[in-house]
């Protein structure tokens, strides 16, 4: 492996794995299950979620990584070779894929909302239509991203940003991006929180987001905050094992999935700080935040509302384009590292192969019949489809086939080896997570499925 190939500091090792967390999953997602599933019911087993299978789970990932220090397939190869377990590394690049033809289209719009915000268009009044209304905001969005030219110009944009900061490599590229843009992130969304704070109805929201109501508690509003977890965590498709295997020796693996969990959730509430007290205060709670709806209207609605609108929906919308950026990065970085650990390549063209069938199928998907302006790809439709299969069906199962084989399969030893560090360092917790790994986190995604499937 090339010698790029590790995070140089904890600091940026933190930073790469927040960026990988914190994405559209955080800004637009969060809110959006949150609102569907019951408001402060759904957070509350949101966050049970993160604490009982996230940490586990994503320590099971880095464990791999670490101990196989290779990609996604290889570091199962490696750890149990001649064992069909690789098949398992195998799904989750697929996935990844599949989930990044939709994630760097969408990545895209907001690069474009972003610009628009700047120069200050998506504010103007259109003709006939009343000002700063669900409808304006709408009318644009259709305007935006239904378009031919101009989705799939910032979908190329957006690859090329991330094509160039992965051709860089793990320490010069994705390390030092996300040593910037973190902080960056934290700023602004700490920025728009407080001013969200200063709106009139600012209790109400946070009220509507805080207080459960336990009787909305539902098989079926477990497995949306179960998948979210797992989406907003990156987990179950290999990204955390190709991240994990470049983490140094001496990485605290307890400490450092303890940290990126909790901040990871600390953003999808502070979003939920800004949106509910917005949603409150200008008595936008009617309005739905399903698909694109949250961020391309309910969003830019409450910004026109408040002084200087510019302001805040250019903040906004520079937090979501990093967001979804370092997310993009990671999300293709499975692929890459698997080609040119593989297949030896360098990373220049792993990268080009694993970005170039992306640019084309871009093209392709809006130039024939416009299947952008339908929000599809390959016929299913994105939100739909794609997100709710993959986040609620996908990465449960990987995560489920990932703990099975840590909890049995494994080599002895190897998960309390790694959780130690060789034995180097104390871990009074490692008992707990193989216990989780074990029999909990199989034996619970087996329940709520089970229950959903009854209950239907
Ligand atoms: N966690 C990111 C988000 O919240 C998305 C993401 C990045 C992801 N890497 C992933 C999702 C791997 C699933 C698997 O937006």
């Amino acid at each position: 492996m090339a010698n790029n190939s590790e995070f140089s500091s904890k600091i940026g090792l933190i930073a790469a794995t927040v960026g990988s967390a914190v994405g559209l999953g955080n800004v637009w997602r969060f809110p959006a299950e949150t609102q569907a599933n019951g408001g402060a019911a759904f957070l509350l087993v949101y966050v049970i979620c993160v604490l009982l299978f996230g940490i586990p789970v994503m320590l099971g990932e880095f464990a791999i990584g670490r101990a196989g220090k290779s990609d996604a397939i290889d570091s199962y190869r490696k750890l149990s070779p001649g064992k069909p377990w690789w098949i398992s590394g195998f799904l989750g690049i697929l996935c990844s894929y599949l989930i990044l033809t939709f994630y760097m289209v969408v990545s895209g719009w907001t690069l474009e909302y972003l610009y628009q915000s700047l120069s200050g268009e998506l504010f103007t009044p259109i003709p006939g239509v009343e000002e700063g209304s669900n409808l304006q905001f709408a009318d644009r969005m259709q305007e935006y991203v239904a378009g031919i030219w101009p989705p799939m110009v910032w979908t190329w944009i957006t690859i090329t940003i991330c094509g160039a900061v992965l051709c860089m490599g793990v320490q010069k590229g994705i390390e030092r991006v996300s040593n910037i843009l973190m902080p960056l992130l934290f700023l602004i969304l700490i920025i728009l929180c407080v001013t969200a704070m200063t709106l009139p109805k600012a209790s109400e929201g946070l009220a509507y987001f805080f207080h459960p109501d336990f009787s909305k508690i539902t098989p079926d509003v477990c497995i949306s905050a179960l998948g979210q977890a797992f989406f907003s965590l990156s987990l179950g498709m290999g990204t955390l094992i190709t991240y994990g295997s470049y983490f140094k020796k001496d990485t605290n693996l307890t400490k450092t999935a303890f940290t990126v969990s909790i901040l990871d959730m600390l953003v999808a509430i502070l979003v939920g700080m800004i949106i509910f007290p917005g949603v409150m205060s200008f008595g936008l709670e009617g309005e739905s935040f399903g698909g694109s709806a949250l961020v391309f209207v309910t969003f830019p609605e409450i910004f026109n509302r408040m002084w200087c609108p510019q302001l805040w929906s250019s903040l906004f919308f520079i937090l979501l384009s990093v967001a979804a950026l370092t997310s993009s990065i990671s999300i293709a970085e499975v692929s890459i590292a698997y080609f040119s650990n593989h297949f030896k390549m360098k990373r220049i063209p792993a990268t080009c192969m694993v970005l170039i069938p992306l640019v084309l199928l871009s093209a392709l998907s809006s130039l024939s019949n416009g299947v952008l302006s339908d929000w599809t790809i390959f016929g299913y439709t994105i939100f739909g489809a794609c997100d709710a299969f993959t986040a609620n069906i996908l990465m449960p199962l990987g995560a489920f086939i990932m703990a099975v084989y840590l909890g049995w399969f494994a080599p002895k030893g190897m998960m309390k080896d790694q959780l130690t560090n060789g034995g180097t360092i104390r871990n009074r917790l490692a008992g707990t997570v193989m216990f989780l790994l074990k029999w909990i986190t199989p034996i619970l995604i087996v329940i709520i499925f089970g229950a959903s499937v009854l209950m239907k």
